[in-house]
Formats: C-alpha cells, sequence, structure tokens
C-alpha cells in the first residue's frame, strides 16, 4: 500500500427530505448564490421551485443560470463567470447532475481565480481557489457531488478535459433518491454504467497489498452489480435506487483508492467519443471498458482473475486463466446490455473514420501515453478502439 492522505470533508445529505436543508446549507456557504441548472428536468419535476422556495426561506438571495447540456461547454461556464462577477454572487448551488455540478465547479474556480481558466484543464496552470459549492443531486453516476474532478469541453476543437484537486471539493450535497424517480431508463443504465467504471478505473492497478481497498471495491461493486438491473426494470423501487446513489458518491469520493495507483484509460479513451460525438459518458464506457480489459489483461492477470472470481463470480477450472478472464468480460457486457447499455460503437452508429484523430487526442496533452496499469500510446489506444468497433 502506498503513502496516502485522505480528507473528504463534502457533507452528505441523504434521504428523502435531503432537499428540504439546502436553503440552510446554502445559506452557510454565503448570502447571494447562482443557481445553476440542466435543461429542463428539475423545472418539470418540481424541485426548482422547491429548491427556491427553501432558499429564500433561509435568506438566501440567488440569481439564476440554467440550460448545462449533458457533457457540460466552456462557453456557458464562461457565461456563468461574468454573471456571478457582474451580481457579486458568493456561492453557487448546482441542481442536476455531473454536467450541472461540474459546470458550477468550473464557474467557481473561473470566480475566485479571476484569469483564463482553460490552461488548468490542460494541466498547464494549477488550480488555486474556488468560491464554494453545493449540489442537489438528481442522477447518480459521475460522483461529481464529492469529487476532485471536474469535466469540461471546449467547442474549440472539441476538447474534453478534467481538472483534479481538492480546492474543488463541493461543500455540500443533498441526495434523495425519490429525485431520481423521473430519470429516463437510458440515464439509469448510463449512471450505473460510469459508478461501476470509477470502481473498476481503481480496482485495475499494479499496486500491491491493498487488501482492504480492494475488499471495499469488490464489496460496492458487486452491489452495483445486482441492485442496477433492479432499478432499471423499477425506477420507483426506493430501496436499490438508494444503493445505487450512495454507491455513485462512494465510488468516486477518493475513499477508494487510497494508498493505490488507479488505471483511468478508459475514461480518457471514452472522453474523446462524449467530447465529439452526442453520446453519454456512460454509455460510451459501456463500449471502451470490455475492449480496454481484452487488449490489456495480459499484462497483469492475477488482478483480471481476481476481478473474474471475486467480482463477476467465474467459477472455472484454474487451469485456464484465459478463458476464465475472457469470461468475466462477456458477463460485464452480459450486465451492460441488461441495463440498456451498448457494448459497441457500431451500436451507437460510430464509424472507423475519426478513431485515429480520437486517439492521437486522448494522449495530445500528456506525454503521448494515457493510463498506468500499463501505458498505451495512441496505436494501443486506436486498437482498442477498433476492438470497439
Ligand atoms: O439537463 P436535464 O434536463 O436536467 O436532463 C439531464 C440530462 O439530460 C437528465 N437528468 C438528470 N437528472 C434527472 C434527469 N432527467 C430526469 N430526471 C432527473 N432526476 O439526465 C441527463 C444526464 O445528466 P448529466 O448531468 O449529464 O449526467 P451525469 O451525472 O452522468 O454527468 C455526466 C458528465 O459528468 C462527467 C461526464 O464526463 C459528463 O460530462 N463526469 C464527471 C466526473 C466528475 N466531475 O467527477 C467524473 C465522471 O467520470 C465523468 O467524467
Ligand atoms: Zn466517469
Amino acid at each position: 500500500m502506498l503513502d496516502f492522505t485522505f480528507h473528504n470533508p463534502t457533507r452528505i445529505i441523504f434521504g428523502k427530505d435531503a432537499q428540504g436543508q439546502v436553503g440552510k446549507e446554502t445559506r452557510a456557504m454565503g448570502k447571494k448564490a447562482l443557481l445553476h441548472y440542466g435543461g429542463g428536468s428539475a423545472v418539470r419535476s418540481g424541485l426548482l421551485d422547491q429548491v427556491k422556495a427553501s432558499l429564500t426561506e433561509a435568506g438566501v438571495d440567488f440569481v439564476e443560470l440554467g440550460g448545462v447540456q449533458p457533457n457540460p461547454v466552456l462557453s456557458l461556464v464562461e457565461k456563468g463567470i461574468a454573471l456571478c462577477q457582474q451580481e457579486d454572487v458568493d456561492c453557487i448551488l448546482a441542481v442536476g447532475g455531473g454536467s450541472v455540478i461540474d459546470s458550477a465547479k468550473a464557474i467557481g474556480v473561473g470566480v475566485a481565480m479571476n484569469e483564463d481558466i482553460w490552461p488548468c484543464f490542460l494541466g498547464q496552470k494549477k488550480v488555486t481557489a474556488t468560491i464554494p459549492v453545493g449540489s442537489v443531486l438528481t442522477i447518480p453516476a459521475a460522483g461529481s457531488e464529492s469529487s476532485v474532478s471536474c469535466v469540461i469541453t471546449n467547442e474549440d476543437g472539441w476538447f474534453k478535459r478534467g481538472i483534479n484537486s481538492p480546492i474543488i471539493l463541493p461543500v455540500f450535497a443533498c441526495i434523495n433518491p425519490q429525485l431520481t424517480f423521473t430519470l429516463p431508463p437510458y440515464q439509469v443504465g448510463c449512471g450505473c454504467t460510469d459508478i461501476l467504471a470509477h470502481m473498476m478505473e481503481r480496482y485495475f492497478t499494479n499496486t500491491k497489498n491493498v487488501d482492504v481497498s480492494d475488499r471495499m471495491l469488490e464489496g460496492i461493486m458487486r452491489s452495483v452489480l445486482l441492485n442496477a438491473p433492479i432499478t432499471y426494470q423499477n425506477p420507483k423501487d426506493y430501496d436499490s435506487r438508494a444503493e445505487i446513489c450512495w454507491a455513485g458518491t462512494l465510488a468516486h469520493n477518493t475513499l477508494l483508492d487510497r494508498g493505490r495507483i488507479g488505471d483511468w484509460a478508459s475514461h480518457g479513451i471514452e472522453m474523446e467519443i462524449s467530447g465529439i460525438y452526442d453520446i453519454a459518458h456512460g454509455a460510451g464506457l459501456a463500449i471502451i471498458f470490455p475492449a480496454w480489459m481484452r487488449y490489456v489483461y495480459r499484462h497483469n492477470i492475477p488482478r483480471f482473475l481476481q476481478f473474474a472470481t471475486r467480482v463477476m463470480d467465474v467459477d472455472m477450472a484454474m487451469d485456464d486463466p484465459d478463458a476464465i478472464i475472457l469470461e468475466s468480460i462477456r458477463r460485464l457486457e452480459n450486465f451492460y446490455r441488461s441495463i440498456g447499455m451498448p457494448v459497441r460503437l457500431s451500436e451507437v452508429e460510430i464509424g472507423d473514420d475519426r478513431l485515429r484523430e480520437m486517439a492521437e487526442k486522448t494522449v495530445v496533452h500528456l506525454g503521448g501515453t494515457r493510463g498506468n496499469l500499463i501505458p498505451l500510446t495512441a496505436d494501443d489506444i486506436e486498437a482498442i478502439y477498433r476492438l470497439a468497433l
């Protein structure tokens, strides 16, 4: 196990009336908030009105900026920064999913740093400050509600890039599983896939002697494999939705990767897809992760065998590790299919015309390789895209 520090101060308010606390929690961050939301689901469900009532009751003044689209873009972030500066806003409340929360995080950094923030996304400048950000979560998926990450797409070149810094950890997150009942099944599938992927990225490591985090990851991954099909089939089943919501937060709040180095190539490879094409991040991961596993598993057979036996319950003669691992990948694909996910690029009508361009973009700002289990070059990544066709 490697040396580490663990500190995740995001306060999680979880349960059936979590959003009722939002006024009080926001007031603790400041007097005037930017109320940031997406394309309309929070308006249609009545959640936004509830949030506004709670803010008003707590004495929080607010200005609004809606219209965050899935895979949020830099131009709206810049609009939000200008609005916050003009209105003298001192905190941000995001009502939505990963896209809204990420947009809020980027605005928070832009307001506090008061300079061009895109170089931070290219790793050319450090994130040094933010104004406080809190959220009411409406989809269990990205884990942004208590993560150190923020992913934004720059329309100039369609680069989808992230920043990672403890500075951007949100102050609080209100998580009421009932608020997710209105999600379309496809978004439920995408969310569950992303949650599982956050744990698989951490699980596939070369770091030795990480039994505690292995066991935690295996336990929560198994819970997602169990509860995702139930929640996909029964949108109003509170119990399975609650398990998925809590798994989504834990999967990405940095607890599960303390003392180990995760891989993260699949996320990088996927982001080129959802940065260019109109496809959800989760759906892209369901396509890329099995292809990545097939391409790299020979570099760490024991780790992939452990995944196959402990997580995917493959119970075959141990003298054929390849067969065991390939069976686990097939089971993973069947799981994705059971929650409505595509598992090939052709299923989402992506052909081979831009694969080389995407492969090169994946490594361009990272010194030529991506991933830690085995650093992948653009050639490797193109081969993975081709396996996913
Ligand atoms: O915009 P609205 O109308 O709200 O609709 C959204 C959106 O279309 C809808 N939705 C959300 N809650 C709903 C709902 N519809 C009905 N009822 C509800 N309760 O769902 C759609 C997807 O929302 P989005 O916020 O895009 O989903 P998600 O949470 O999966 O976020 C995806 C983004 O997060 C990034 C992804 O790359 C992607 O850009 N990620 C962020 C991470 C982080 N900050 O830590 C890590 C992740 O790996 C990921 O990269
Ligand atoms: Zn993700």
